[in-house]
């Protein structure tokens, strides 16, 4: 029941899916959670929801890709709560699954400024809070498109192959400094992140889906949050720079 007590948790992307569900289960275990997200009517439902059943939690609207707004979701958060002890970096957008030869240059730019610089402003501002104490722990949302080749559009691809670098990047240079950084790759995990793409590329569709049939099952979104809640909490503190592929066995095949 406390295995995040008197911790301090930004989860960007939670108002809704699997931030949300990350968010609730942190909060379940004693941590303070911040609900950091571009949909502010979202980010405030979450945020209700949380304080009506008496835990701690409070909204900042934020767009990752902005550093202005990144900037101001950690200071809010230290003014709010004091601290932070946990970063994750879930919030992300798709890329309409568009193959190599028809991506489009706004899709390419809108999935890497949120999914890469997004994600490298919010680990550039923690840093420092977590260096101050000592300790902090990232978890970055990956895909099984950051490792694998044809599980996604080439955009996303890339975008995803990037966190994963940029997690065991972290986990090499600030561990000595006990600071940890993991990531977990899902496969399909039913929330609304499909249906917000639109326009979506058949050809590039049709590659990425092969083979989908070997999935055991749909993942859930209580499959993702209860490997980020172990990720976050002591109980995987030896473990520095993996990614945790969640996909029902679609990669085994
Ligand atoms: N659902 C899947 O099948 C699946 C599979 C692999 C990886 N993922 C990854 O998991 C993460 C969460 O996906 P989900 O399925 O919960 O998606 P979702 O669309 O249900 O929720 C994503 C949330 O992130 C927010 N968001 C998007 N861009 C943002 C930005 N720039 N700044 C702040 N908030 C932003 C949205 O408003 C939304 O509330 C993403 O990084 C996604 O790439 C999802």
């Amino acid at each position: 029941m406390n295995r995040l007590q008197n911790k301090v948790a930004i989860i960007t992307g939670s108002g809704a899916g699997i931030g949300k569900e990350i968010a609730t289960a942190y909060a379940k275990e004693g941590a303070s959670v911040v609900i950091a997200d571009f949909n502010e009517e979202a980010l405030q439902s979450t945020v209700s929801e949380l304080t009506e059943s008496g835990y701690s939690a409070f909204g900042v609207k934020v767009n990752i890709a902005n550093e202005e707004d990144v900037q101001k979701m950690v200071s809010s958060t230290i003014e709010h709560f004091g601290r932070i002890d946990i970063l994750v970096n879930n919030a992300g957008v798709g890329d309409n699954m568009q193959a190599a030869a028809n991506v489009e240059d706004d899709v390419w730019n809108r999935v890497m400024n949120i999914n890469v610089t997004g994600v490298m402003r919010c680990i550039r501002q923690v840093l420092p809070h977590f260096e101050k104490n000592g300790s902090g722990t990232i978890v970055n949302m990956a895909s099984l498109a950051g490792v694998m080749g044809g599980r996604g559009g080439l955009t996303y691809t890339a975008a995803k192959h990037a966190v994963v670098g940029m997690t065991k990047n972290v986990a090499s240079h600030y561990g000595p400094l006990g600071i940890r950084s993991n990531a977990i790759a899902p496969g399909h995990v039913e929330t609304g992140f499909s249906a917000a793409m639109n326009n979506i590329d058949p050809f590039g569709m049709k590659q990425s889906t092969r083979g989908v049939g070997m999935m055991t099952r749909a993942g859930q979104v209580t499959d993702i949050s209860n490997i980020a809640l172990f990720l976050a909490s002591d109980e995987s503190s030896l473990i520095n720079g993996i990614v945790v592929t969640a996909d029902g066995g679609w990669s085994a095949y």
